[in-house]
This record gives structure tokens, sequence and C-alpha cells, in this order.
């Protein structure tokens, strides 16, 4: 089927998990991560390295890139790890995941976390090795601070030799949920990745299209499209290929031969809600529910008091809480403190879900306005599904079946 393709020519190129050979507009990044390997590949403990950015900047593939890098340099001490958080995601997981990467014969026998400390201890004592762990999505281990904690205890334990942490996140509000000891560990060095402009991207998805695509066609005009949808989306490299994909796939689905700006619009649609979807599917329950109230109260307006400027609802702050705990109550569950509430209003703006305003002085004495920044019915149907569930129950996949990306 995929040989009869009129539009494509290679669809592994245009998937997420591929690592493209050649990263544009990095060299940078890719330089300060070198510089940062650099003593470690010496035989030197190096400094430790942060790396932030926001979703889609580049953050795995440079690291992947540079690890490539490193894998062929010969008679270097340093021995690599990069460990996805999202699958090992606690202290143990990740200890068992570097053991298994350096010493498999030790790796899956059973042992528990001082066991594979003290065998990681003595197999980078041996012949004074560097051990540069790589931890992706670092945010997502459950334990971090134990994590980082027996990381750096290792280098005081040992006589020769060291470990060198790389953390990459896209969180913002990390920082402020760890020990003030983790935190000084890993922003030892900090590597801040920045969005992409519409013109990187368009470079970036040229590129793609001229592997992945059968030539010509794809109109230039459909690339900026997508290119510039993505700019505004937060400069997300990934969302660009995502849509580019999509769109080819609606030209394909519609026996057109050309990829145009009208499937680079519908695809761009549908990839937008399959984004808020996703985002909402990993929403921790209490801030599901509070967004719900926001999506009920901005469809109904009802009796509650809203604020419109002719074309923008704000709801307040106050209204939102009250009907979230009547929600909570409906489906019994203990509605959190205002305190947590606030939290949870401030995690669904960084999600870019909700923005919210102080009011000023004037409306209520001071109080905070919030707008639903997705479509309404949409929203509530969608959160209707995820709260009081949809029919068939979501089964999470089995850790294991998980592919490493
Ligand atoms: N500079 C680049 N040149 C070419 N392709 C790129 C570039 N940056 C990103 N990409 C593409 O975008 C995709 C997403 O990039 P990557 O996974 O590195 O982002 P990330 O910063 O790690 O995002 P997240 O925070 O969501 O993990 C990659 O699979 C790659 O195909
Ligand atoms: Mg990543």
């Amino acid at each position: 089927m995929l040989a009869d393709s009129s539009i494509f020519a290679n669809r592994e190129v245009l998937s997420p998990h591929y690592t493209p050979q050649k990263l544009l507009y990095r060299e940078r990044e890719i330089n300060n991560i070198e510089k940062a390997l650099a003593p470690s590949l010496k035989g030197n403990r190096g400094r430790n390295l942060f790396v932030y950015g926001k979703t889609g900047t580049g953050k795995t593939s440079c690291l992947k890139y540079v690890i490539e890098e490193v894998k062929g340099i010969p008679n270097t001490r340093a021995r690599i790890s990069y460990v996805n958080c999202r699958i090992y995601n606690s202290r143990f997981r990740v200890l068992n995941k570097i053991i298994g990467d350096h010493i498999p014969t030790y790796a899956r026998r059973g042992y528990g976390a001082v066991d594979l400390y003290e065998k990681l201890t003595t197999w980078i004592e041996e012949d004074n090795k560097i051990l540069v762990v790589v931890l992706d999505e670092v945010d997502l281990v459950k334990d971090l601070d134990d994590l980082i904690y027996t990381l750096t205890r290792i280098n005081s334990d040992i006589k020769a030799g060291g470990v060198t942490i790389i953390g990459i996140s896209n969180k913002v509000s990390f920082k402020e949920e760890l020990d003030p000891r983790s935190l000084s560990t890993l922003y030892e060095t900090e590597l801040v990745f920045a969005p992409y402009y519409a013109t990187e991207i368009y470079a970036i998805l040229k590129d793609r299209v001229g592997a992945g695509f059968k030539k010509d066609v794809v109109d230039d005009d459909a690339i900026h499209y997508i290119a510039a949808a993505a700019a505004k989306e937060g400069g997300d490299a990934r969302f660009s290929l995502k849509v580019l994909t999509r769109a080819g796939e609606i030209a394909e689905e519609r026996g057109h031969q050309r990829v145009t700006v009208k499937e680079a619009e519908d695809a761009l649609k549908i990839s937008e809600n399959e984004i808020v979807y996703d985002v909402i599917a990993t929403l921790p329950e209490h801030q599901k529910i509070v967004l719900y109230a926001v999506a009920m109260l901005t469809q109904s307006g009802g009796s509650y008091k809203k604020l419109t400027d002719g074309v923008d609802t704000y709801l307040f702050s106050g209204e939102v809480y009250h009907r979230y705990k009547s929600i909570s109550e409906g489906i019994h569950k203990d509605a959190k403190s205002e305190r947590w509430y606030r939290k949870y209003l401030s995690e669904l703006e960084m999600q870019g879900l909700i923005v919210s305003y102080e009011s000023g002085k004037g409306i209520r004495g001071h109080t905070k306005l919030i707008k639903l920044l997705y479509p309404t019915k949409k929203m509530c149907d969608v959160l209707e599904k995820e709260i009081f569930g949809g029919g068939e129950e979501k089964t999470p996949a089995p850790e294991d079946a998980k592919a490493e990306v």
C-alpha cells in the first residue's frame, strides 16, 4: 500500500520517533552540550547541565545527536546512559536502566536499590569511569530528590571516576517543586532552547518534505502556512511535522495529487484538537474538574456572573471554585482547598488551556478573571468523558510494552 502512495516517499522520516541526522538552527545548543560533556570525555567529572525548553524545541534530538557523536569517540572513559523518564520514572527504575545499559548480566535479577547502587559504584571505580546520565523529561521521576541525591552521593563514595547528570525538562514550574539541594545540583549550568521562529520551522519542514514526500507534491504555500501556525503554537517543531504529515494523509484520502494550503488548513484544525485532548487526558483529576467547571460556566453562563467584553467571556475565580466544589461533591470526591485550586489554575494556564487576569481595583475588590482558550462545547464533551467515563474503560499500556523512544 505504501509503495502505491502518490504523496509519500518515506513515511519513516516524518514519524515522531525519527531522529533527524541534520539539526537545523541548533549549532549553539549542540556546542554547549558538547562543551558540558568535554571534561567527562577526558576522564574528569564535568559540571551537571540542565536543559530547559518548551515542547518540540529539539532538546531530545540534540542530546541524542551528541550522544551518537560521543559513541564514535575511541578510548574514552565516559559512559553514557540516556534515560527516558516517562518510562523509567523512579529512582529504582533509573538505576536499573543504567545498570542494564552497562552491566547487562547484572540487570533483571531482582536486586534491590542498595545492590544496584553498590554494583554501579564498583563498576565506576574499577577503571575510573565517568558515567554521564541523561535524564530526559526528568520532571516525571516521582522520587527525583532521592534520585539526584543517590547519583551525587556516588561522587563522594568513590575514590576515582565520577557521575555527571544532564537533566532535560519542558516544565517551567518544575524548579519550584525541587528540594533546594537537588536544584543546585541539577542547575550547575543551564541551557535554554528557544521556541523556533516561523522561518526556522519552514526550513525544518522543507528539509523533511524533501525526504518524506514525493517530488513536488507539497506546495510551498502549504509549508509556509504550517510553519506560521506552528510558530504561533509555541514554536513546536514536532507539532509542525504532525500537521504536515496529516496534510499529506488528507490529500491521499481525497485522492489529490498535491498537498495545498487547503489540506494544511484542515490538518491544522484536526491536529490542534488532538493536542488539546492529549493534554487534557494527562491532567490530574482535580485539574480536569476545575477545567470542567470553567467550561460549564462558560457554556451556560446562567445565573452565574460573567463579564463579557463583546467578544470574550471572563469568569470570576470564586464562582469557578464554587462550581468545582459542587462537581466534586457530585462525584463523591473531596474538593481541595482554595490554595490548591489556585495552583490548579496556574497549571492549567501553563498548559495553555485557560488564561487569567487580575481584575484590578473596581471589580469586586481584587479578583482573578478566567477565560477558556478552547471551544467550549468540545471542551465540555471531552471533559465529561474524562471525568464521568465515556463507555469503554481506558487501560494504560503496560510499562514494558512501551517502545523506548
Ligand atoms: N532543529 C531541528 N531540525 C530538524 N528537526 C527538528 C529540529 N528540532 C526538532 N526537530 C524535529 O521535531 C521533533 C521534536 O523535537 P524533540 O523531540 O527534540 O523536542 P523536545 O524539545 O525534546 O520536545 P519535548 O519537550 O516535548 O520532549 C523531532 O522529532 C524532530 O523531528
Ligand atoms: Mg524531548
